[in-house]
């Protein structure tokens, strides 16, 4: 298989290469990560803290009755005022939880050699506009330009533009120093969709957007990495008398404290939202990702280019994963909102569903086996082989660890990709399947390498 050959010879140019290390000290790989825990999380010791976003919402459910669980969740993550990710950088081992590029730069590295490689399977159009959807620290789209820059001879001739779409402003200012280093004004004309421009350290224009509709059209290789999964979701639950959904009200007993309560009968969402073959009890549905997605379907129906799409989640099986983090650790999601993260592992088959066709979708596929399957072992040797430091030695041996390990990331994150019909249309093999390994695709971390 040509292909294969072809993307062989591109890792083994990049990932052979003893190029840069990411400095030792910002990395530190922690002892937990964010996803680790399934449960609702045991009252925290500020059970009583009445928070800004919690008197907003108290004063909106006395005005106009319980609130949604999606509802609750975009105002405690991205209100503009007080919203959780807006105004603080809750990444990291100081903060709230640590993500698979904070923890290696080897994850970023494989990320930007798969984009490399789908853009040379595209064709090598001349325009490649990489669009990461929230970006946090702006580390992974950084550890990607390193790629782009070792590969600098085959990339050349390609006008090359970054695209964030990012909601937090602090955020923001953070991948603005990583990406940039240094801070960037924000643009003056409100009225414009990019609130912020800059250029890479090597010369490349970045833009930011609040939404992805903003991002001019064109081919794209879109990226969101643990994004969705901070995407509001509805929950339901189903009764004896029918399914309900999952309400937030103020507690009759601790009027200072939210609870869980259930619509006293069915409503709109409930309708439209339940399959009616759905076999389990309780579901949690996330619109706005299938909005999301289809977007993304369209655009790559249209205009060519792939997604990637890495996060926790199942394949529509899991039941209550609504969940919160605080400080490493598992945190009431009803206490103190806006001071702990919100999240909801993704339903890859809604997502699948939800591109409608227009694309052909790969996975969703384990971590440890998509890494695998990118050369992870390899560049791990190099990098070992090219440092003498003990400390350093340590750290690349943790990250690896954590992010492979079955029972740490390497089985609860998952990699899922959409694509035009046509990239595949000489495999033949189907798409759309559930468990790509079977296929036999030469998507790049979708189908095996074999390594000599
Ligand atoms: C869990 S962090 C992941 C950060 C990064 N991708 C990583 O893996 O380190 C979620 C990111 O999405 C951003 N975000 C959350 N909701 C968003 C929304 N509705 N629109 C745009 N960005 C959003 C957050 O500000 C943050 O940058």
């Amino acid at each position: 298989m040509p292909r294969l050959s072809a993307l062989r010879s591109l890792l083994a140019a990049v990932l052979g290469v003893s190029w840069q290390q990411r400095l030792l000290g910002h990395h530190v790989v922690p002892a937990a990560w964010r996803r680790q825990c399934f449960s609702a999380g045991s009252k925290a010791e500020d059970s009583g803290q009445v928070t800004p976003i919690l008197k907003h919402l108290m004063f909106k459910i006395k005005s106009t009755g319980p609130i949604t669980v999606a509802e609750y969740m975009r105002e405690v993550l991205t209100n503009p005022v007080k919203g959780y990710y807006m105004h603080h950088d809750m990444l990291g081992e100081r903060g709230d939880f640590v993500t698979s590029p904070e923890i290696s730069q080897i994850f970023g590295e494989l990320i930007g050699i798969w984009y490399v490689s789908e853009w040379m399977a595209t064709g090598k159009p001349k325009t490649l506009q990489l669009v990461e959807l929230g970006p946090g620290r702006g580390t992974l789209t950084d550890d990607i330009l390193r790629v782009f820059n070792q590969l600098g001879s085959l990339l050349n001739k390609c006008d090359i533009s970054i695209h964030l779409v990012e909601v937090s402003p602090k955020l923001s200012e953070i991948q603005a120093l990583t990406l940039t280093g240094r801070k960037i004004q924000s643009e003056l004309d409100v009225t414009s969709p990019v609130y912020m421009k800059g250029i890479s350290k090597a010369g490349i224009p970045i833009f930011w957007y609040r939404e992805l509709q903003d991002v001019p059209q064109g081919t794209s290789f879109y990226l969101a990495h643990e994004f969705f999964d901070a995407l509001p979701i509805h929950k339901f639950q189903r009764t004896e008398q029918g399914w309900r959904e999952v309400l937030i009200d103020i507690d009759p007993k601790a009027p200072d404290q939210l609870r869980f309560v259930l619509a006293p009968s069915a409503t709109p969402a409930t309708e439209y939202f339940i399959q009616g073959k759905e076999v389990r009890d309780h579901v949690e549905v996330c619109p706005d990702a299938g909005i999301l997605i289809q977007r993304l379907a369209c655009r790559i129906q249209e205009d060519g280019g792939a997604a990637l799409i890495a996060d926790y989640g199942h394949n529509g099986n899991k039941t209550d994963t609504f969940r919160s983090f605080r400080s490493h650790q598992l945190h009431d999601a009803l206490i103190a909102p806006g001071t702990a993260d919100l999240t909801a592992d993704v339903d890859f088959s809604y997502l699948r569903t939800m591109t409608q066709g227009r694309v052909a979708t790969l996975g969703p596929l384990k971590q440890q086996e998509f890494l695998k399957n990118m050369g992870i072992d390899v560049r791990l040797q190099v990098l070992l082989q090219n440092s003498s430091d003990t400390a350093m030695h340590k750290h690349l041996l943790q990250g690896y660890d954590m992010l492979m390990n079955p029972k740490k990331m390497g089985d609860r994150f998952h990699f899922f990709a959409l694509l035009p019909h046509q990239r595949l249309a000489h495999s033949d093999q189907k798409v759309n399947l559930q468990h790509s390994k079977s296929l036999s695709a030469p998507v790049a971390g979708f189908g095996e390498l074999i390594w000599k």
